[in-house]
């Protein structure tokens, strides 16, 4: 199957944060965020196999500055790595100050979906093709970052796990 670049699955998702967003200090709600990375980042994974997705695991995600009412959000997503059925979505996220304009990054994220069929079962993805320094250095790393959430998850063996031990090697 043709490799697609990683470039194509580029999804740029702008919110600015109301009042219905935040919490009572004014601050964007956690749950909030996330949706809008999922979805982001499911656009993202869809953009690579044209498929239905499923989110199969929320991997990294932490927050580290408090976004404001009146903020805008701007979000990044790119499929970093495809396997056999799922795909590694990698997301940064940036903040806009809703006075003085000035962008920050403010984050950085990766969930993880599977392309499924009509009947909800996982279906073969194409390779991605990375092509900056960030997306070959992001590809990378993906195998590590997947053999650890599959021994997280339950679905692999520690043992089985040659990419995370050759670390320590
Ligand atoms: C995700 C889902 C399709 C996986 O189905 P499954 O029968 O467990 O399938 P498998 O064990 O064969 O795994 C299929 C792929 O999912 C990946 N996967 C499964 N669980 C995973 C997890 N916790 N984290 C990361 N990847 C996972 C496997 O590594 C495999 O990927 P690969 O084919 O690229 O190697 C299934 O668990 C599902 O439908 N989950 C619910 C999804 C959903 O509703 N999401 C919204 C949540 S509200």
């Amino acid at each position: 199957m043709k490799k697609v670049p990683a470039s194509s699955t580029l999804t740029l998702s702008t919110h600015l944060v109301l009042p219905e967003n935040t919490n009572t200090l004014g601050n964007l709600m956690g749950g909030q965020l996330l949706n809008w990375l999922d979805i982001a980042s499911a656009i993202s994974a869809h953009r690579l196999c044209k498929r239905v997705v499923v989110t199969a695991a929320v991997n990294n995600v932490s927050f580290q500055h408090p976004i404001k009412l009146g903020d805008i959000v701007i979000i990044e997503a790119k499929v970093s790595r495809s396997f056999a059925t799922s795909m590694e979505v990698f997301m940064d996220i940036y903040v806009e100050h809703h006075t003085t304009g000035e962008r920050i990054k403010c984050n950085e994220a990766i969930y993880t979906f599977v392309a499924v069929d009509q009947l909800g079962s996982p279906i073969h993805v194409p390779e991605v093709l990375p092509e900056s320094e960030e997306e070959i250095k992001r590809y990378d790393g993906a195998l590590r970052r997947r053999q650890l959430r599959l021994i997280l998850a339950g679905k692999m063996k520690p043992e089985e796990a040659t990419e995370l031990k050759a670390l320590f090697d």
